[in-house]
């Protein structure tokens, strides 16, 4: 068993900070809580920054209790021991609604039937190769898109629950865009914004420039020597390109129209050059743009600057560049979402999976659906819902092991739940 898993679940078990698991213990064999009649856990092996860590005080003896499930750091008393009464939102029980995708068939996963609980945090666990991603990406997302265009799932062959759902996005590592002219404030939307706030200035007005004159990508205001990169490629001939600043522009991709005018008494070329987290503080009206860019700090790219290329960008920013656009996404009314992670954790400081984890929490107190693809099973100690894969991999895994909540599934087989059980009680 230890031989499947890989080497660095071990690291992380040791490295991570264990105290809230530990206080939240779940005792194997006291998991027998019907799915139905537990509430939400705000139990968690990463801490849970947006709610706290509360005060653990209703662990004993109760339905949903066994599970550390039913704390709270919201200043209430005591719920009462049998549940129903509890007046607590995030308490709602599992069980009413339900995304179920069953007969999969892709790569090695064979005929899988798995369940989703909505507005959920599930995590999907199981050795590398098991089938984790296959199941995430090449069934669940490309049925989900599927059926929301009207047509039938995708190496599945069925999607049940698929009617409260508005859209669909998936937060992975792939690079945003190929081309410079790609940037996390094109990318959020939040250059749209940004351009319309200086077309609406009176110098802008003067010269009777438009939003569109703000926009590197489309002729009008940008240099036109550099097409508004700000660099032009050199032909190097035996060696590859290199990049030279525009000489025309000094680099600030822009014609001098457009430079003259500030909003602020920034100019465009500069609110590029700004961080996120300083444009954050630049920008606080329209609504909108505030909310993107606040959006943008709390998956802890303040520290990009807004107008990076997005070929600079790693996977791990371009993964929270897409996880921003859903948490904007996410909070906007209408039909709810399915936002789906693959391995999100990979590379993280314990400090960035805090801020991960009030991110998901965000989405889901908004009511959308969230599945994650992890190794790690710190998170998976805080999903409401696993989905275990394996029992190896390749021809050897693809089936599910194991599925249900972490309380259910605790005194299970297989080398996920051995591994859960040391992260939860250790
Ligand atoms: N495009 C593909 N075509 C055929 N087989 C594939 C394809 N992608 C993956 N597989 C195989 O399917 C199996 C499951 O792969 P998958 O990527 O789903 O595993 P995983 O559980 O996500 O693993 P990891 O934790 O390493 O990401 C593996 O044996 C893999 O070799
Ligand atoms: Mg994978
Ligand atoms: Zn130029």
């Amino acid at each position: 068993m230890q031989d499947l898993l890989p080497a660095r679940s071990d690291v992380k078990l040791v490295r991570w900070p264990f105290e809230a698991a530990r206080r939240d213990q779940v005792p194997p064999g006291r998991g027998a809580v019907p799915a139905g009649g537990r509430g939400r856990r705000e139990t968690t092996g990463v801490h849970r920054p947006a709610r706290g860590l509360g005060q653990g005080a209703d662990q004993q003896g109760r339905p949903g209790g066994a599970t550390g499930s039913a704390r709270s750091d919201r200043a209430q008393p005591p719920p009462a021991p049998d549940g129903p009464e509890r007046h607590d939102p995030l308490r709602q029980p599992l069980g009413k609604d339900w995304l179920e995708l069953s007969g999969i068939e892709v790569h090695n996963v064979r005929g899988a039937d798995i369940r989703i609980p909505v507005g959920r945090l599930t995590c999907l666990t199981g050795v590398s190769g098991s089938g984790k991603s296959s199941v995430l990406h090449h069934a669940l997302a490309t049925s989900m898109e599927a059926v929301l265009a009207g047509g039938e799932p995708v190496n599945a062959a069925k999607l049940l629950g698929a009617q409260d759902f508005g859209w669909l996005a998936v937060v992975d590592q792939d690079p945003i865009g190929r081309t410079p002219r790609s940037n996390p404030a094109t990318y959020s939307k939040a250059y749209d914004l940004i351009r319309t706030l200086f077309a609406g200035t009176p110098e802008a007005k003067e010269r009777s420039l438009s939003a569109t004159a703000f926009s590197f990508n489309t002729a009008g205001g940008r240099c036109e020597t550099c097409t508004g990169y700000g660099k032009r490629q050199v032909d190097m001939h035996f060696l590859p390109d290199v990049w030279v600043t525009c000489d025309v522009c000094d680099g600030r991709r822009f014609g001098p129209d457009v430079l003259a005018v500030t909003y602020d008494d920034a100019t465009i070329d500069q609110v590029l050059e700004m961080t996120i987290e300083q444009a954050a503080e630049f920008f606080t009206q329209p609504p909108q743009l505030a909310t993107v860019l606040d959006a943008l700090v709390r998956v802890g790219l303040g520290y990009v600057a807004l107008g990076q290329s997005a070929t600079e960008l790693s996977g791990g920013e371009a993964q929270r560049l897409k996880l921003a656009n859903a948490l904007v996404r996410g909070a906007k009314g209408g039909k709810r979402g399915l936002v789906l992670l693959d391995e999100p954790v990979t590379g993280l400081h314990p400090a960035d999976v805090e801020r991960l984890v009030a991110c998901l929490d965000a989405l889901l107190d908004k009511k959308n659906t969230v599945v994650v693809a992890e190794h790690d099973l710190h998170l998976a100690a805080v999903a409401d819902w696993i989905v275990d894969m394996g029992p190896a991999a390749g021809a050897d895994g693809g089936r599910v092991i194991n599925q249900g909540a972490v309380a259910d599934i605790i005194g299970g087989a297989g080398p996920t739940v051995a591994y859960l059980r040391k992260v939860i009680t250790t």
